[in-house]
């Protein structure tokens, strides 16, 4: 469960956050809703301990994340996909790469492990056939859905969608709330959804 509790932040004395509180319980799907600008993406940050607040505090599964080490902090965040908005794919790297990333960085999977899992996180976003393709030559929605098969590579308890949506079509914004919905299903994970 993800809890936040009475968080607040401000940014050169400018107010983004103010007394902010929620609950996230495991399998749950939470979407969160608000103008552009309102801290929607700084809200997100803070459950992932990317930004500490000024006030109040994050617990995951119990653990205040603003209180551990980096190290503690690591172990935390990889139970947490994230789809950043825009995707956030490593440019210089193949879809194939990409997805890898995480298995290679915080596995000790050998190649065919790690292979293995790629390919079935690709599928997962009927994108089986993009691996070697740079974000360069990918469209939008298949970027997301990159981006959607990384965030899922670690098996995630939970992930977060920072507006996995904006910025395409309307077909294509179906496809993905389809796959985010059939996600959740499959992998049983907590969603939050911006
Ligand atoms: N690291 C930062 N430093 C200063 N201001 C920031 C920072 N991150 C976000 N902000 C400001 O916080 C406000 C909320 O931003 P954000 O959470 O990105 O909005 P959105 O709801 O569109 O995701 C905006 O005014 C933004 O300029
Ligand atoms: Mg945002």
């Amino acid at each position: 469960m993800i809890c936040v509790e009475n968080i607040s932040k401000s940014f050169n004395g400018r107010a983004v956050l103010r007394d902010v509180s929620l609950e996230m319980q495991e399998g749950e799907t939470l979407a969160i809703i608000g103008r552009s600008g309102s801290g929607k993406s700084v809200l997100m940050k803070h459950a992932i301990g990317l930004l500490q607040p000024d006030k109040g505090r994050v617990l995951v599964d119990g653990i205040d994340i603003g209180r551990i080490s980096y190290r503690e902090l690591r172990t935390v965040r990889r139970q947490f996909g994230v789809l950043f908005q825009g995707g956030a794919l490593f440019d210089s790297m193949s879809a194939f790469d990409n997805v890898a990333f995480p298995i290679r960085t915080f596995t000790d999977s050998t190649e065919q492990q790690v292979r293995d899992r790629v390919l079935r996180c690709l599928d997962l976003v009927n994108l089986s056939d993009v691996g070697t393709k740079r974000p360069s030559e990918l469209s939008g929605g298949m970027i997301k859905r990159v981006a959607l098969a990384r965030a899922v590579a670690l098996e995630p308890r939970y992930i977060l969608y920072d507006e996995p949506t904006s910025g395409l079509d309307p077909h294509t914004s179906t496809t993905i709330n389809n796959l985010i919905k059939g996600l959740a299903d499959q992998l049983d994970v907590t969603s939050g959804e911006r």
